[in-house]
């Protein structure tokens, strides 16, 4: 027999379905409650809610698991090409050697950016944030091809869609790069992999040879793994919430971009290491941080600490810091970025207030050390992870649709004014 739940309101005893998954996680199904008691369940920040069913990606935020389709982060990430974890997000299952092919060759097909999309480049200002401009890029490319618009019209339509954007994406935050830096853009060569081709338009120079560097191709190559899916995550949920008022794909990562953007989500890549750069200009002690960061008077949190999910440790973070020691060695980087970034972990690990609140070092806490050592400028980061994140948007996207799910519209508490009669201006 299916389990319930019931709750009683007002002396009478409403019954909800529970709703289990395979992972045994439970669910108690609250969309009728209002319908029949007049009550809606209130949760600001949705910390204890479940906006949908999803089979994409498993996490146990006290167990430190994250599984992709059921596939550990752990083998993924040190076996697997991003366009193989690509696949497998979006198909939900591994390709077969003859199936990868297919796909890369088809993504190598649409790599070029309509050439009329370079002229936007010009109209920004020098410093204008790279977040910004992709976030316009993604949302303009819905323009450059109209049959996007219905997300119903026709699979192979939608098919396209999505190959368009994992092929161009990287395209388009190479172009990015190249703004920022004043260089000419590059055009994509698609003899070389995904995450080279992305190396040689964001590194390679018209007037140069550039040979991708496997080191960083490899380390590339794990990071976006890392940051493929996190399931219903803010911009996640961002660009199922948008999608599900049948806006076209585009128009939904665009603003799943603009989400990721936020320092408390993916932006908190870059406010890392301008905190580490603000700590050590100041002279590199870490008490003065550590307590401000505890001061609930102070605005100040130590970044790429915390998350909501994971409270015990991060599994990306326990990869991504290994990689970080690997990747600096083998590129010969010494980063006082790094030594404070682990003097920072060992106090808080060793404070009250961090362990009592399950804050441990999150996947943003190692990954920027990454990029600069990569040579990619801080305000890019965030671009990085966007990379990364895009198969997870997709399909977080596909199966909000697949499910059929209704458009997402919460409810709200009114604490406003109750009704009063208008005062014309000449009685205020
Ligand atoms: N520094 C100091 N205190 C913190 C921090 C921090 N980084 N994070 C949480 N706390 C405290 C918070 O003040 C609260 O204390 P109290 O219970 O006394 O009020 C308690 O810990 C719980 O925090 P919360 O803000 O209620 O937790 P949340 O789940 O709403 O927020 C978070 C999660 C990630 C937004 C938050 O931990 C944070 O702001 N971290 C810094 C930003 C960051 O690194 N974000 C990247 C997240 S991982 C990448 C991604 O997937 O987006």
């Amino acid at each position: 027999m299916s389990e319930i739940a019931k709750i009683e309101l007002d002396g009478k005893i409403f019954e909800l379905p529970v709703v289990t998954g395979t992972e045994n996680e439970k669910a108690i199904d609250i969309s009728k409650l209002r319908g029949q008691s007049g009550y809606i369940t209130l949760d600001r920040g949705f910390k204890n809610t479940g906006s949908c069913t999803s089979a994409i990606t498993f996490l146990d935020g006290e167990k430190g698991i994250l599984r992709y389709r059921g596939y550990p982060i752990e083998q993924l990430a040190e076996n697997a090409s991003f366009l193989e974890v690509t696949y497998l997000i979006l198909r939900g299952e591994l390709p077969t050697p003859v199936q990868l092919k297919a796909f890369e060759e088809r993504i190598d097909n649409h790599t070029l950016v309509h050439e009329d999309m370079k002229r936007f480049f010009e109209a920004y200002p020098a410093k204008a944030h790279p977040m910004g401009i992709l976030a316009s890029m993604i949302c303009s490319m819905s323009t450059f091809y109209p049959e996007s618009q219905d997300p119903n019209r026709s699979k192979e339509a939608f098919e396209l869609s999505i190959i368009r954007l994992i092929a161009k994406l990287p395209t388009l935050a190479a172009m990015v790069y190249k703004n920022t830096v004043r260089h000419p853009f590059m055009y994509p060569k698609n003899d070389l992999g995904y995450v080279e081709n992305f190396m040689y338009m964001t590194w390679g120079m018209p007037t140069e040879d550039y040979e991708p560097d496997p080191v960083v191709a490899s380390a590339l190559n794990k990071l976006l793994i890392l940051h493929a899916d996190h399931e219903q995550n803010c911009s996640a949920s961002t660009v199922r919430i948008v999608g599900s008022s049948q806006a076209n794909l585009y128009a939904s990562v665009s603003a799943g971009i603009s989400a990721l953007w936020g320092p408390l989500h993916g932006g908190a890549n870059q406010a890392v290491i301008e905190m580490l750069e603000m700590i050590q200009a100041d002279g590199g002690g870490l008490d003065k941080w550590i307590a401000k960061a505890k001061d609930k008077e102070d605005p100040f949190r130590l970044m790429g600490f915390g998350h909501r999910v994971y409270k015990n440790f991060d599994p990306r973070a326990t990869i991504i810091k290994k990689a970080c020691d690997d990747i600096l060695e083998k590129l010969g980087v010494n980063d006082p970025s790094l030594a404070i970034a682990k003097q920072l972990e060992e106090v808080a690990l060793n404070d009250e207030y961090f362990k009592s609140r399950g804050l441990y070092p999150n996947v943003d806490f190692y990954s920027g050390i990454i990029y600069k050592a990569m040579g990619i400028p801080t305000e890019m980061f965030t671009v990085m992870f966007a990379l990364g994140r895009l198969p997870g948007w997709i399909a977080q996207w596909k199966e909000m649709l697949d499910n059929g799910d209704p458009i997402g519209r919460p409810r709200q508490v009114y604490t406003g004014e109750t009704v009063r009669d208008f005062v014309p201006l000449d009685k205020r």
